[in-house]
């Protein structure tokens, strides 16, 4: 098949990481006998450097062309200052919001192979497969915001309409019918009240559901049994910051930050894909970074908006047999065991592929 693919580096590890998951994208055309094209855009800090604009005009006329978007990391420390004008990450929540990507499917697994050097019990790891469905384009992070006001306060407005809680919910019941049927719904009912127009909401789209188990989760115990029952969790639906925070927590259940996807997907095929972790500024420019996040962020791009689920499976094979055959980067790595380098582990996945 042919397809677009636009990419975005962005900032820090991003350019680093973005090019691995190119090079697995190019030997899946090769195999495969697709035709991937490739635009590269700015977003970000860069975009910031060049432009003024974290997601300058062109950058989203870009991706508006495309089939889809892969996307590194934005940030850095140089873009940082709290009272600069403009930030990075302004623009990906812009390039979010633009084209309406309101479901972010973020899937965790634990693998065996890295169990044993794992900061939980290697038991509790077992049977571990988690899909975060977080909503992505409203709550706290687009609700109503006062910056300055007098300059001795500030706020921001956690703000949910049924309708957006819905459309979220509907795609958690969706996948838990593909998965192993339950949906675990987190909020924080007990004191807010968005939690509780969160929590009626997704009561009534699990009427239409009644062959999915439901469980209303409290966030904050919810942050716990992620970590004492990481296998009871099929699909955990939660909210934009909530699912942001608790995702990069699970993420200690993989192994790293670094081996966390993602997908953001409204309606129709178009997705924007990338690793759940940041621009990681402390190792950056080194070669170190671990591309795993980045290149099962492209396989969920294969699946998802280009149709292409054996590719997907096939990229999603040869990780899990890069890592079993012994390939680490230095973040899972173990004392005994030699870090590669990010195009070095790169090359072990492409020698499965
Ligand atoms: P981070 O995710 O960049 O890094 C947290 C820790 O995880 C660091 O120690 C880092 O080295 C490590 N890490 C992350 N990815 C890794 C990888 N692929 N391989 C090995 N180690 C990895 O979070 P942070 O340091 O809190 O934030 C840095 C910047 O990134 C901030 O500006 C933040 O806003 C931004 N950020 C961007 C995104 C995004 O673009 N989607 C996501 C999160 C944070
Ligand atoms: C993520 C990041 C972003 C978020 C930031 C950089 C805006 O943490 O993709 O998880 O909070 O959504
Ligand atoms: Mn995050």
């Amino acid at each position: 098949m042919k397809a677009k693919i636009v990419t975005l580096p962005g900032d820090g590890i991003g350019p680093e990481v973005t090019e691995q998951a190119v090079r697995v994208l190019d030997a899946v055309a090769a195999r495969g006998g697709h035709e991937f094209t490739y635009e590269s855009a700015l977003i970000g800090g860069c975009a910031i450097d060049a432009t003024g604009n974290p997601l300058p005009d062109e950058t989203l006329a870009v991706c508006k062309s495309a089939d889809a978007v892969l996307l590194g990391a934005v940030g850095g420390p140089q873009w940082s200052d709290p009272t600069a004008p403009v930030r990075p990450e302004q623009g990906l929540l812009k390039l979010r919001h633009h084209f309406d990507l309101f479901a972010n499917l973020r899937p965790v697994k634990a693998y065996p192979a890295l169990a044993h050097y794992a900061p939980l019990r290697a038991d509790l790891l077992e049977n571990v497969d988690i899909l975060f469905v977080r909503e992505l384009t409203s709550g706290i992070y687009f609700g109503p915001r006062q910056e300055q006001g007098d300059g001795d306060s500030a706020h921001d407005t956690m703000l949910y309409t049924v309708e957006q809680v819905q459309r979220a919910a509907r795609v958690a019941f969706e996948a838990a019918r593909q998965r192993r049927g339950k949906v675990a719904s987190v909020d924080k009912a007990n004191v807010l009240a968005s939690m509780r127009l969160w929590r009626r909401a997704v009561t009534e789209v699990a009427a239409d559901y009644p062959d999915i188990e439901l469980e209303h989760v409290l966030v904050d115990a919810c942050a716990m049994h992620l970590l004492r029952r990481p296998a009871s969790f099929d699909v955990v639906l939660a909210g934009n910051m909530f699912g942001d925070i608790l995702s990069d927590e699970t993420s200690v259940l993989a192994g790293s930050l670094g081996m966390l996807p993602s997908a953001s997907l409204g309606v129709g095929s178009f997705g924007v894909y990338e690793p759940i972790h940041g621009s990681a500024p402390d190792i950056a420019g080194q070669g170190i970074a671990n591309p795993v996040a980045t290149i099962l962020s492209a396989a969920m791009l294969l699946r998802h908006s280009l149709g292409l689920d054996d590719d997907a499976q096939a990229v999603e094979a040869a990780v899990e047999a890069a890592l079993a055959s012994g390939a680490r980067t230095a973040d899972i790595a173990d004392p005994n065991t030699e870090p590669l380098s990010t195009s070095a582990f790169a090359d072990r996945v492409l020698a499965h592929l």
